[in-house]
């Protein structure tokens, strides 16, 4: 069987729910402690400084200008404007297949406010497919070109060529691009302090778990997430990136209880999962019903009530596009 979800391209198309894809933002800054990765020289500040990369100076007709690919709703490029500099001269654009709406929602509201506070900023957000080259006037203009949260939208083989097209955005010598993706998945279904909680969350989890194989194979998004070494970084330099370097953050490292981190976490991934799942239902041989798919759904919401949870890392990629090529 092939995972029959997914278009004509090979990969999955999973409907978002932007109330996720904004909790996602909040678990995911908190877990890695940054928004761009620090060893990129573009440093947020709450000053009225500019970035303090020696090299780099923006100004209205040069500003710093950074893009998000496969933007959601947003959430880290607003997010990544509240935290510049106020009168930084700067153009931030989010580009996704289906741009979020700018007005009305959580990214009309974010706007607003930002309008007020920083005055030198715009954003933007275009439709744009990141399996197609990007539009030539924005070529080699970029600081900073990030991407998170993308990778089941393409297959294995296609990433090299989404990474050659993001790449050719930022500027030779001083561009950077960030990649950030869950990995290393790995099924943690039992709290410590509760006794019997690994049985009532096993079975379901695990049928949650084995439910994915038929994407293992096909789907970046599940390669990313293996625990074995998958060569991330042979492939950013086989497309031409340097200062290449990964890190990798488990989503169980912040242990403040007052922010549910592994409940919300668990349910956010949960929710992705069963996404997936759900595009199974109906395909031959799949095994997936509306029935079995309900029941699953209302399986993992009681283990996770019981407190079981799902760990996973998230891995930060970054690279450098070299002066010359
Ligand atoms: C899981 S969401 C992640 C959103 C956002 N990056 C974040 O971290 O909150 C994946 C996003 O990728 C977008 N997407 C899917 N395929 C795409 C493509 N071929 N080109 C551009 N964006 C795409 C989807 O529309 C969706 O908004």
């Amino acid at each position: 069987m092939t995972a029959s979800n997914a278009d004509d391209k090979g990969y999955l198309v999973i409907e978002e729910i932007p109330e996720r894809l904004d909790e996602q933002h909040t678990i995911t800054t908190q877990t890695l402690g940054f928004l761009v990765h620090p060893l990129i020289p573009i440093l947020l500040s709450p000053n009225d400084n500019p970035p303090s990369s020696s090299t780099l100076t923006f100004t209205p007709s040069t500003p710093l200008k950074i893009a998000d690919i496969g933007t959601g709703t947003g959430a880290w490029l607003l997010d990544i404007a509240a935290h510049l500099p106020p009168s930084l001269p700067a153009l931030l654009t989010g580009y996704d297949l289906v741009p979020p709406s700018t007005t009305t929602g959580h990214t009309a509201a974010a706007l607003t406010a930002l309008h007020k506070s920083h005055p030198n900023l715009t954003i933007q957000f275009l439709p744009h497919d990141m399996h197609h080259p990007f539009p030539t006037p924005e070529l080699a203009t970029y600081d900073l070109v990030a991407a998170r949260f993308v990778s089941s939208a393409m297959t294995r083989g296609q990433w090299k060529d989404v990474l050659g097209n993001v790449k050719q955005l930022v500027k030779p010598a001083t561009g950077w691009v960030q990649w950030i993706e869950s990995c290393n998945f790995r099924v943690y279904d039992s709290v410590p302090s509760v006794a019997g909680t690994a049985k009532v969350g096993k079975g379901v989890f695990r049928e949650v778990w084995e439910g994915l194989e038929p994407f293992r194979e096909l789907v970046i998004g599940l390669m990313v997430r293996e625990a074995r070494d998958v060569k991330r970084e042979e492939l950013w330099r086989s497309a031409g990136l340097v200062d290449v370097h990964e890190e990798v953050f488990s989503t169980d490292r912040i242990q403040d209880p007052t922010l549910q981190i592994r409940e919300k976490g668990t349910r956010n991934v949960m929710e992705c999962y069963l996404g997936c799942l759900e595009t199974l239902v109906g395909a031959e041989g799949s095994g997936w019903t509306k029935e079995r798919l309900e029941r699953v759904r209302g399986e993992v919401d009681a283990a996770i009530d019981k407190g079981v949870y799902h760990a996973l890392d998230q891995v930060c990629m970054i690279g450098r596009r070299p002066e010359e090529e």
